[in-house]
């Protein structure tokens, strides 16, 4: 990617790290395998989350180590609440708990409707309390957008406040349709990728994000 691809999106975060890079790597690779493959999506979740939650807010608790009392920091409100988009934004839900186990987990499902390209809803669960909650929003693809912004729209509607949106892949078109409807959430991306092909599909990309972690190509 040329370094500067990025600078057009003030809130896009494009996460270089070089493990991320590398796992990255063996996940476009079209030979690994589904087993591999999801094994990898959880990783790159796992690293990312830690990049995506910085900023989260932290109040103190005083606690005793077994020498003395201290205050010491956790984090603040309510349970921080994981959104995948299904099917695909599943494969990053396991990754992000182990690092956060307290996560709560919504569902949006949605999919892509293969000639117009619009999103379909199908589902949608979150946990209460939202106005309070910090959402992460997961999928690993970020294409057209129009999954994206439709499950922005959707949490917002619900009450959501504190949205992030984490994916693992992305195309500049995507990107710029998410920020030009909800310029206020955070996107985290590992990549931001050359364009769309005429499918659609994100080039290079990594193929069919849901088909490759479910083997159902
Ligand atoms: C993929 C991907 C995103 C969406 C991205 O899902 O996981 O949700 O496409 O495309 P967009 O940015 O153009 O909206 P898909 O529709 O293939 O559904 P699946 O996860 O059930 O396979
Ligand atoms: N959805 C995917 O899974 N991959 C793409 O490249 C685009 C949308």
């Amino acid at each position: 990617m040329p370094a500067d691809r990025s600078r057009q999106f003030p809130n896009l975060t494009v996460l270089g790290h070089p493990l991320i890079q590398h796992k990255l790597t063996l996940l476009r690779d079209r030979s690994t395998s589904t087993r591999d493959f999801k094994q990898l999506v959880n990783e790159i979740a796992m690293l990312m989350a830690y990049e995506v939650t910085k900023d989260l807010a932290t109040e103190p608790v005083d606690i005793e180590t077994p020498l003395e009392r201290m205050t010491g920091q956790q984090v603040a409100g309510k349970k921080l609440t994981l959104v995948p988009i299904l099917r695909a934004g599943l494969g990053m839900v396991e990754g992000i708990a182990q690092l956060i186990p307290s996560a709560r987990v919504g569902h949006i499902g949605m999919y892509r409707d293969h000639d117009s390209l619009q999103p379909v809803d199908y589902y949608f669960k979150i946990p209460g309390g939202e106005e309070e909650r910090d959402f992460i929003i997961l999928d690993p693809m970020l294409a057209t957008g129009g999954s994206a912004v439709a499950a922005v729209t959707a949490l917002r509607r619900a009450g959501a406040r504190r949205i992030r949106f984490l994916c693992i892949v992305s195309a500049p078109e995507g990107v710029k349709r998410l920020l030009d409807a909800h310029s206020d959430v955070p996107v985290y991306t590992a990549a931001l990728d050359r364009q769309l092909n005429e499918k659609g599909y994100i080039l290079p990309g990594l193929g069919d994000a849901g088909d490759r972690l479910f083997g159902t190509r």
